[in-house]
């Protein structure tokens, strides 16, 4: 592998990073023992089986087998390429880069990511200014007054105006001398229908600034001030900005969340500000589009639960329902309710006619995606035996879509106390139609090699200190496995490598991570590197007594069949050549 960073570099922010630091952004962790456990961010489980171990710097989830050290997990998490990852730590822990090194296509992308992470902040400090500033903003300021907006919103959330005119940020950016093609790749401003220079994409508006879970401004959000069309104007798609993994206000929600174990995801920014004005701060915005897979990753980072907010049944319907696709997808938070606001409500003017307390308590009151479809299934076709035959059929789906046991019985026993039918009945349904009617497995741990051979490959990465046994007595060719073998034989070229200090040597397992070439092997070596061993190195050294007495036992068989293929066919000098072979195995053996 050849990147434009330098090794040492990449070694360098490996020892800054804590792997145990950049995973608790993302993932609530409980201490076991000398390693760390969450709910795995890549697959959906309800009992942790992520572990992060501080000692190796690595991380390895036992249900789905994703592992690595820690560019692995800002690769996986972020959805970047290495180098990107590499840059991101760097910066997180302050190490600098020279780029002296001719510039590769990925340098270029991410250095071309953090320009637009610039310019958007640029723009949205004048954004902010020209709100603020009396000659440019009052009407702005009035407006957003109006709606209750207090300064303290204004100033946390970063909000702004964008005045009337074509040419505002064209100006602003030419002046600090940007070029202009960037400020377009931005989202800020477009080309002209005839050519001719940019226009600015913001007139008139009030200006919501998008923050990413790392505080960068990610993209914006733009109002009109009266009635015209379209009523929200957003940053297009850009290489910093996605709308499906976007969540207005998720930075300065996360503690809140962390704190309550809980989110309230609405679908507006007024909604989002309100709720924060409120006192509600553990609060999402999903800014017009349905939830995605993207956000409940996110989410799932910070809370357990989550209730969905909205402003009518129909919108209800298509979130649970979505929600339910979701779940199909493995990634489910563990507890999802649907908040339906009475008729004409959003979050913000059911909080300024209500007040928090009653919404606090509407959201106590929230279903649970599936019985909130179950009611609107009751609704719609009523009690009568073939409004109740409806009713089944139309939960079937959201009911195999729970792949969770013990969530699906409680369903069917809902289901069963609403209509009436005995549970029973609806599971033998249920299992008419559908067979097995299981949960869905997931991908465990690659399953190679022989028991002793794994145990082999573990132990290298466990105490590296018995590799020098191994490479004497040669064990590592022995392998029958061909993974693990090619394994075994990258862990000996890079402990080849190491000066052997005690320090590089603790460090051997996330050399090895770095050094090997498929997914696959990383798997393993995450795996064996932190599943806990019981034996210590005494037991290692047995278990290498042990797996030579099976290599001479094997060796020994295979000569007596030679020895007997050669006595069939008269070859009397290999035969006693194999004879002398064979008795001295067998003195080394016994001995
Ligand atoms: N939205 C959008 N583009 C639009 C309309 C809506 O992106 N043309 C998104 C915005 O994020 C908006 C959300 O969908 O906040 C909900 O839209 P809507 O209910 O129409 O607006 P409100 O959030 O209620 O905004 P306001 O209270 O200011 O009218
Ligand atoms: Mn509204």
């Amino acid at each position: 592998m050849s990147y434009s960073i330098p090794a040492e570099k990449i070694s360098e922010i490996k020892h800054s990073a804590d792997i145990l630091e950049i995973i608790s952004d993302a993932v609530v962790l409980k201490k076991a023992g000398r390693n760390f456990i969450g709910l795995c961010p890549f697959h959906t489980e309800k009992t942790p089986s992520f572990t992060v171990s501080p000692d190796k710097q690595m991380f390895y989830c036992f249900g789905c087998g994703i592992g690595g050290n820690v560019f692995t997990f800002v690769m996986k998490q972020e959805g970047i390429a290495f180098p990107e990852a590499v840059r991101f730590l760097a910066k997180r822990y302050g190490v600098v880069i020279v780029d002296h090194i001719t510039s590769t296509g990925v340098k270029n992308q991410m250095d071309e990511r953090d320009i637009l992470f610039q310019i958007n902040r640029q723009a949205m400090e004048f954004f902010h200014h020209s709100l603020l500033n009396p000659q440019t903003g009052e009407a702005a300021l009035s407006y957003l007054t109006r709606r209750g907006l207090p300064p303290r919103i204004l100033t946390d959330f970063k909000l702004g105006y964008a005045p009337p005119g074509w040419n505002h940020l064209t100006t602003f950016f030419s002046q600090k001398g940007v070029a202009l093609s960037l400020v377009e790749k931005a989202g800020l401003i477009s080309r002209r229908q005839n050519g001719n220079g940019y226009y600015d994409r913001f007139r008139e508006r009030i200006i919501f600034p998008i923050f990413n879970t790392h505080q960068q401004v990610a993209g914006f959000g733009g109002r009109v001030m009266d009635d015209a069309l379209p009523k929200y104007l957003n940053s297009p798609e850009t290489p910093v900005y996605s709308k499906s993994r976007s969540l207005y206000g998720f930075f300065q929600a996360k503690p809140f969340c962390r704190q309550t174990g809980d989110v309230f995801i609405a679908e507006g920014y007024m909604d989002l500000l309100s709720l924060h004005l409120h006192g509600i701060q553990n609060a999402v915005a999903t800014l017009g589009t349905a939830m995605t897979e993207e956000h409940i990753r996110l989410l799932k980072g910070v809370s357990q639960k989550a209730t969905l907010v909205y402003d009518s049944d129909q919108a209800g319907i298509k979130a649970a329902q979505r929600c339910i696709e979701l779940f199909k997808a493995h990634h489910q938070l563990e507890d999802i309710r649907i908040l339906v606001l009475p008729e004409g409500h959003d979050p913000d003017t059911y909080l300024r006619q209500f007040g928090a307390e009653s919404f606090r308590n509407a959201a106590i009151e929230a279903s649970g995606v599936f019985s909130f479809l179950m009611d609107v299934a009751v609704k719609k076709h009523g009690l009568s035996l073939e409004g109740k035959l409806r009713i089944i059929q139309e939960m079937e789906a959201p009911l195999l879509a729970l792949t969770d046991g013990l969530a699906r019985l409680s369903a069917i026993k809902d289901l069963a106390e609403r209509t009436g039918i005995d549970a029973g009945a609806i599971q033998e349904k249920f299992r008419k139609t559908h067979g097995s009617f299981k949960a869905a497995p997931v991908k465990t741990m690659p399953e190679a090699g022989n028991k002793f051979e794994k145990h082999l490959i573990a132990m290298m990465l466990q105490f590296p200190e018995i590799i020098p046994d191994l490479i004497e007595k040669n064990l590592i060719e022995y392998i029958s496995d061909p993974l693990l073998k090619s394994t075994g034989t990258d862990i000996l070229s890079c402990f080849r490598k190491m000066d052997n200090s005690s320090e590089q040597i603790n460090d051997l397992p996330s050399i090895v991570l770095m050094a090997v070439d498929t997914d696959e092997k990383k798997r393993l070596i995450a795996s064996f590197s932190i599943q806990k061993e019981e034996w210590g190195i005494d037991g290692c050294r047995k278990l290498i007594g042990q797996i030579e007495r099976n290599q001479k036992r094997d060796n020994l068989r295979l000569l007596r069949q030679r020895m007997k293929a050669a006595e069939e066919s008269g070859e009397h000098e290999l035969l006693r050549q194999l004879t002398q072979e064979c008795l001295d195995g067998q003195v080394s053996a016994g001995g």
